[in-house]
């Protein structure tokens, strides 16, 4: 098929066949098909959908179109987590540590941060010298013997999803299920990974605004995995308000650290646990969840949770003492308290505003090139369903530049909404999904 007659069979409602699709992905890849043809693609993707055939045969030339990884001579099922982004989301700081201390390998390739949403990289670089651009041959190493290792995406994973990726930004096409879903299972599949545990975040600081969104996007996802021979678990989980207490960098390692430790706020301790729990089952060292959290308990009272992420730290040239010594992380110049206007209860806190007044700070990127401020954020005092009495601490800002504080000040207190009572309680896991 000609890359006209392809466009215009999509347009029409057709299914594609595999080897059309195949052709055309090469084909974009290699720069034979113009940025035009496969914008328009996508478009037509966007009204008419894909066929789970379809976006099967779409991931693999997404998938093959670079390296892919074979960690099969490393012993165990090798398990990774991916979330779908959101604000204070460190889960996988605590997870990797937690899963590798429990004997799951898991080989974990993260991304940056962009606009409200923070990105596993940037934090994990706000402990000095840790490097996130190991070798394909380091990373494979430290599977094999630390359990765990985190890096940046390379050049040579998925390059189809990189070029296809800026496009879709500029053509209004990012927000396509079958599109996102191809694009994460593509990166995800191509690490070497077993199975793989699915963070689908929903709510007002998510991608997926709406849980009937997300459980599509899961389904898709798991899917695709299916079509490829892995096991794929999906959380749906709670984005209504930042997880946890700290956004921003250095502050969301050292709560990373204290979740570890057994001290850390009750809705980011659950979002750990639950989502390592599904890879201690799915990674086989446990039959069940009860099981696995009975194991993950241990491993953090044990200290051995810690050790484990001290470890991760060492093997990528950070500074381990760090990890204990919170000294020796960046801190912000300035901290201020922000008083709680009234008296009340929080009945909602806008986790987006929260994130993009972090970004604001200097915490977060607006654009891919803006440099991050390691030490700024806030740690949130109160969370939704807290009572507060008037002029009490809500929020602790921490900053270097004075010239941004009252704004952001501002637009934080802006995000906080109160009221006479307590809402319901939202679960922290919305639904569970294989
Ligand atoms: N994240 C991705 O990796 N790809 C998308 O298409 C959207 C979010």
């Amino acid at each position: 098929m000609r890359p006209y007659e392809l466009i215009k069979a999509k347009r029409e409602g057709h299914s594609l066949p595999p080897d059309a699709i195949r052709t055309f992905m090469d084909g974009y890849t290699k720069g034979a098909i113009p940025d035009y043809q496969m914008s328009a693609l996508c478009m037509a993707v966007f009204f008419k959908g894909m066929t789970a055939v379809e976006l099967g045969a779409w991931t693999r030339a997404m998938l093959e179109s670079g390296e892919v990884l074979d960690l099969s001579d490393i012993p165990g099922v090798k398990v990774d987590k991916h979330s779908t982004g959101g604000v204070g989301d460190k889960v996988s700081l605590s997870l990797a540590p937690l899963a590798a201390a429990c004997g799951v390998p898991v080989p974990m390739i993260s991304g940056r941060g962009l606009g409200h949403t923070g990105g596993t990289l940037d934090k994990l670089e706000s402990i000095p010298g840790f490097r996130v651009d190991l070798s394909v041959a380091d990373y494979r190493r430290m599977v094999r013997e630390v359990g765990a290792c985190l890096i940046g995406q390379t050049a040579t994973l998925a390059p189809a999803d990189k070029k296809l990726y800026a496009l879709r930004d500029v053509t209004a096409t990012v927000d396509c299920i079958p599109l996102i879903a191809s694009s994460i299972m593509s990166k995800k599949m191509a690490e070497g990974i077993d199975a793989l545990v699915l963070d689908v975040k929903t709510g007002s600081g998510a991608f997926m605004k709406r849980q009937e969104d997300a459980a599509a996007l899961a389904r898709t996802m798991i899917g695709i995995g299916a079509e490829m021979g892995k096991k794929v678990v999906a959380l749906i989980t709670d984005m209504d308000q930042p997880l946890g207490s700290a956004v921003g960098n250095s502050l969301e390692v050292m709560e990373a650290v204290d979740m570890l430790g057994g001290c850390a706020p009750a809705d980011y301790t659950e979002a750990t646990l639950a989502l390592t729990a599904e890879m201690l089952v799915l990674g086989k060292v446990a039959k069940d969840e009860q099981e696995a959290r009975g194991q993950l308990q241990e491993a953090i009272r044990s200290g051995r949770a810690v050790k484990k992420l001290e470890e991760i730290v060492r093997w990528q040239h950070g500074d381990p003492v760090a990890v204990t010594d919170y000294a020796r992380l960046p801190r912000a110049r300035g901290v201020v308290d922000l008083a709680a206007p009234a008296d009340g209860v929080v009945t909602g806190i806008d986790s987006e505003a929260v994130g993009l007044a972090a970004m604001a700070l200097g915490a977060g990127r607006e654009r891919t090139d803006s440099v991050i401020d390691p030490g700024v954020g806030f740690l949130l005092r109160k969370k939704v369903g807290d009572r507060v009495r008037a002029g009490e601490p809500l929020v602790q800002v921490h900053f270097n530049d004075d010239a941004k504080l009252e704004d952001v000040k501002r637009r934080v207190l802006a995000a906080y909404r109160f009221g006479p009572s307590a809402p319901v309680p939202r679960p922290l896991v919305l639904q569970r999904l294989q």
